[in-house]
């Protein structure tokens, strides 16, 4: 079973199959909500544990009355300007979600996708699908249809949907009010930037504060994920070849023989876009080392650098 067209993959979904369908931001593992069978077919296809939560995708705003008992109107507003788009929003989710899309927790994440594809299909299925990334879990995130096809060794049916725009996960937010003021919390970076959360929010003239949180608000978001093959390693300042390796070697144990080093250009939406590709590709060269020098750290680089450094399993000072 491998690749099918977007009707094939509606009758499959409806049938409570999971599928691999193109997003914007990555290739999703994508099963019906109101299916239990759909939904323990992507913990376990993935292998990914009980205690990391879903995203619910949505075709509109309109589905969310049935599965948020709360749209806060910060997120009124950004669904107006991002939606669709890789921007997901976390609120308390009503009875129709079921537990083991949110692990339990009384929240669900939704969002709704911008890729062609992604919208025919939730469509014509005419129910919301949840989705994690299309890959084992902690390991990096599918951006092509072939990347779906070897993770799972061809073992699931995947509609495809050429590469993707934007290359990274989305942006996953929470929200609430004290006093007059939004308190916006970033859980994960992502595609959608916090430029461009501030700049919506200050149009609107909403009272606001954002912030990044680093914390079990986002369960899914570990310390180590999205790791290639191959070892990813840091530098925070350019070292030779051979120091590399011996340091390396040493700290990693593995036998390691060529650098390859991942330039990143100068382009935040480029290095992300192709992030995950280059790690797949550099991970085919045996007994190889992925180095990425720590430069172009400002805030536009943040959902790029939260990536390498959960990719990495090392960092050379
Ligand atoms: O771009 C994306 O978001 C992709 C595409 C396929 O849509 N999906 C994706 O899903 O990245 P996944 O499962 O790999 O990541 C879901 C993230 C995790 O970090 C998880 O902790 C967080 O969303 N999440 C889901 N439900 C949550 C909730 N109720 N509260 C807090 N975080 C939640
Ligand atoms: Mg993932």
């Amino acid at each position: 079973m491998s690749y099918v067209s977007v009707d094939e993959a509606v009758n499959l979904l409806r049938s409570g199959q999971v599928v691999g369908v193109p997003t914007e931001t990555v290739y999703g593992l994508a099963g019906r909500i109101d299916s239990e069978q759909a939904l323990r077919a992507i913990f376990s296809t993935k292998q990914r544990p009980f205690f990391d939560p879903l995203i619910v995708h949505v075709f509109s705003a309109q589905s969310i009355s049935e599965l948020a008992v709360e749209w806060p109107l910060v997120f009124q507003k950004l669904a107006n300007k991002f939606w669709p788009g890789p921007l997901t929003m976390v609120t308390r989710k009503t009875e129709a979600v079921s537990s083991l899309i949110t692990s339990g927790l009384e929240t669900v994440a939704l969002r709704c996708p911008r890729h062609p594809k992604a919208l025919e299909i939730l469509q014509k299925l005419g129910v919301p699908f949840a989705a994690p990334s299309a890959n084992r879990f902690g390991r990096t995130s599918p951006t092509l249809a072939e990347h779906v096809e070897t993770e799972f060794s061809g073992s699931v049916p995947i509609v495809d949907g050429g590469p993707c725009e934007v290359g990274l996960e989305s942006t996953v937010i929470d929200a609430h009010q004290e006093r007059d003021i939004w308190k916006v919390r970033i859980l994960r970076p992502g595609g959608v930037s916090r430029q461009e959360l501030e700049h919506e929010l200050e149009s609107q003239g909403l009272n606001f504060t954002i912030e990044r949180v680093e914390s079990s608000a986002s369960p899914g978001h570990l310390k180590t994920h999205y790791q290639p093959s191959n070892p990813v390693v840091i530098l925070t300042k350019d070292l030779s070849d051979a120091e590399i390796l011996a340091r390396a070697r040493k700290e990693l144990g593995r036998n390691l023989v060529h650098v390859d080093r991942l330039d990143l250009g100068d382009e935040p939406a480029l290095a992300a876009r192709f992030l995950y590709q280059r790690f797949r590709e550099l991970s085919q060269i045996e007994n190889g080392l992925i180095v990425v020098v720590k430069t172009r750290t400002n805030i536009n680089w943040e959902a790029i650098w939260d990536r390498i450094e959960r990719a990495s399993t090392l960092t050379l000072n």
